[in-house]
């Protein structure tokens, strides 16, 4: 089944949305198969968004990702990875639309709230750097037979 990295950002985590980003991906039917409330070290911050290191943003986008805990998530389910990225909404919010995580909560580029691999190859990449394989669970729940 397919995988994604998903990650409440700093200003979620300070604006007590864990809890709400949490209970959407849960209520959609995807599954949550590894999380912690973790500090983002510099080192795998620059990693992290490595692809963004020429963008004028980066220096500032680094600062925020490790200016307070993140909690880091593993989901699983069919097409997580693309329909998470929709359940988000657009990077900026003010193109994001209502009923998105960003749509709902953000009001600005630099502090947009969630995280979301965007590509089979970046959530490989991401689950890769955030969690180590033993962190993360393989349990099959009777609910899945009323999703699928
Ligand atoms: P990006 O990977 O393009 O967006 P997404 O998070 O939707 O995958 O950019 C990574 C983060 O960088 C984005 O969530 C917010 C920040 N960012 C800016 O601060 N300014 C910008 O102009 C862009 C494009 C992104
Ligand atoms: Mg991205």
């Amino acid at each position: 089944m397919e995988k994604t990295f998903l990650m409440v950002k700093p200003d979620g985590v300070q604006r007590n949305l864990i809890g709400e980003i949490v209970s959407r991906f849960e209520k959609k039917g995807f599954q949550l198969v590894g999380a912690k409330l973790m500090s983002i070290p510099q080192e795998l911050a620059e990693k992290h968004y490595g692809e963004h290191k020429e963008r004028p943003f980066f220096g500032e986008l680094v600062e925020f990702i490790t200016s307070g805990p993140v909690f880091a998530m593993v989901w699983e389910g069919e097409n997580v990875i693309a329909t998470a990225r929709t359940m988000m909404g657009a990077t900026n919010p003010k193109d994001s639309l209502p009923g998105t995580i960003r749509g709902d909560f953000a009001a600005t580029v630099g502090k947009n709230i969630i995280h979301g691999s965007d590509s089979p190859e970046s959530a490989e990449r991401e689950i890769g750097l955030f969690f180590k394989e033993e962190e993360l669970v393989s349990y099959s729940k009777l609910i899945a037979e009323w999703i699928y």
